[in-house]
């Protein structure tokens, strides 16, 4: 039997999403409904790792007060970072190289040295692996879904992704009227990483005419015979959804920068890449819309929003229970609870014989194969 909780904490890591403040503020009220004292570690770890940076704390006590009508904002109070993780932290040598160490006992130190009995981890799949290297070393910690790119394994969504699809799909809605206007291809570049839901569903849900995701590589006169093909139909106009993660099927990939230590690389760029070649085959004006980071502002939709509040209650439960190591996920039966370990590093990608494909395919929308 694990000893009863008292004092627990709760962070955010990674890319920002929307509906982080109401899982934090979910988790406080849960836990002070217990009687528990919960705190906030800012940005990531860094809160206890570089306490001298915070001038009111790196870890501070979150009240019911201080979470009073949080749940609909954007970003999160703690502050994020997707840089710096404690089990490869990165540092600067004298010799001008970069080299990686684990930070991780600190953080099992300071939770030792300041009776904070166990950690609710918010975050994608770099924190959940994280979270399960800390429990593997002891820590009790409980992990909470969070990407706006849904591409989390064992869980039905992550909260931010409604709220990613919902403007992006309104974007497209505006761009239907001035690409008609114009008879110009536009192109719609949104995140997601190495996986195509946003795009998926963006693009089907927003009537695109070509969707291309990661999971499909592309072949550029497919989707130049698409849009030739609506052309000749008195179509003079298209809309085309990229993933940032999508690649030719020579497998090229854009980026932005490649990855360094400490940090993954950054897509992007492939949008551009996609309306200079269709220019090229088509003749056609093509414009580009990189929608990137609006995708993970703003309040969250009540979707996500209750999804937030059901994940922050349920890891408190779940902690009242005695478990650890485990992540709260969202099946068709309501919230669960699977372990760490089958989350940690996979990624969740759209599954080519998924109905969602298959309605895209069954409306005539091209995938570029
Ligand atoms: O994982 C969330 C995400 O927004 C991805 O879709 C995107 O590739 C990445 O984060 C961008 O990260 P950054 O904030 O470093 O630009």
């Amino acid at each position: 039997m694990s000893k009863p909780i008292k004092r627990i904490a709760v962070n955010t890591g990674g890319g920002d999403a929307p509906g982080l403040n109401a899982v934090i503020q979910s988790v406080v009220i849960a836990a002070a409904n217990r009687g528990w004292d919960c705190f906030g570690i800012r940005d990531g770890f860094n809160g206890i790792l570089f306490p001298e940076r915070y001038s009111e704390g790196g870890v501070a006590r979150l009240t019911r007060d201080r979470v009073r009508g949080i749940g609909h904002l954007g970003g999160t109070i703690l502050g994020t970072t997707n840089k710096g993780n404690p089990l490869h932290f990165p540092v600067n040598m004298p010799d001008g190289t970069v080299r990686e160490i684990d930070r991780s006992d600190e953080i099992l130190t300071y939770f030792a040295t300041h009776e904070i009995d166990a950690l609710v981890s918010i975050g994608g799949d770099g924190s959940l692996t994280i979270a399960n290297a800390l429990h593997q070393k002891g820590l009790r910690v409980v992990g909470v879904p969070k990407t706006i790119d849904n591409d989390l394994d064992k869980t039905f969504t992550t909260f931010g992704f409604d709220t990613a699809v919902g403007f992006a799909t309104e974007c497209l809605d505006r761009l239907h009227s001035t690409a008609e206007s114009h008879q110009r291809v536009m192109v719609v570049e949104v995140m997601g990483r190495y996986a195509g839901w946003i795009a998926l569903h963006t693009g089907i849900a927003g009537n695109a005419h070509a969707v291309l995701i990661p999971e499909i590589p592309f072949d550029l006169d497919k989707i130049a015979a698409k849009l030739r093909a609506r052309d000749s139909e008195g179509r003079l106009y298209s809309i085309v959804v990229v993933a940032e993660g999508a690649q030719a099927r020579d497998g090229h990939r854009e980026l932005l920068a490649a990855a360094e230590v400490g940090h993954a690389e950054r897509l992007g760029g492939v949008g551009e890449r996609i309306a200079h070649a269709l220019t090229e085959r088509t003749g056609k004006e093509t414009r580009v819309v990189v929608l990137g980071h609006l995708l993970r502002g703003g309040s969250p939709t009540s979707f996500d929003r209750l999804s937030a509040l059901r994940f922050g209650a349920a890891a408190v439960r779940a902690l009242d229970e005695g478990q650890s190591g485990i992540m709260v996920s969202l099946g068709l039966d309501g919230v669960d609870y699977v372990a760490l370990e089958e989350v940690a590093g996979r990624m969740k990608a759209v599954p080519l014989d998924c109905d969602t494909l298959q309605t895209g395919r069954d409306l005539g929308i091209c995938f570029g194969d």
